[in-house]
């Protein structure tokens, strides 16, 4: 079965009660839930993790690579200037596995520092403003990337 690791980074533990008014009402466990259930209908084995650690962010990226897992990963703030998490996305992608950076906002209409990824260039691809929608579009493009 194909694997799928979705990483979100900081603060995204706090979903529900973060900023309603732009990242949702849902949690994060409604997105381990809900994840878990698009992924299977997609026939992918799907995980959810979160941390607030930068260390621990890179190191689950080093892990997709060593077992062979794709990756959907919303770098949350981490998007906008770590070298470090880019480096370790950039060794998913090289490895010939899928990894789609998510947003559940649009960072684009937001501050300006927003605008930038470092994350983006060595990502497959981009998945931004859409809710938890982003994560459903995110792993059905894994699905049909992956599908032989
Ligand atoms: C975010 C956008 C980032 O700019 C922000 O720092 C987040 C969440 C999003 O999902 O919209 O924490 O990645």
């Amino acid at each position: 079965m194909t694997r799928v690791l979705v990483l979100n980074g900081p603060n995204l533990g706090r979903l529900g009660v973060r900023e309603p008014e732009v990242y949702g009402s849902a949690t994060l466990a409604d997105l381990v839930e809900q994840a878990g259930a698009w992924g299977a209908q997609d026939g992918l084995e799907v995980e959810v993790r979160q941390t607030d650690d930068e260390a621990t962010l890179v190191g689950w990226l080093h892990e997709a690579v060593d077992t062979g897992a794709h990756v959907v990963l919303n770098p949350a703030a981490f998007t906008h200037y770590s070298y470090a998490l880019r480096d370790a996305a950039a060794q998913v992608t090289k490895a010939g596995l899928v990894l789609v950076e998510v947003h559940l906002s649009n960072p684009y209409a937001r501050e300006e520092f927003r605008h930038t990824s470092v994350v983006g260039g060595v990502a497959t691809g981009t998945v931004a403003g859409f809710g938890f929608d982003s994560y459903r579009l995110a792993l059905t493009a894994v699905a049909q990337r992956t599908r032989r």
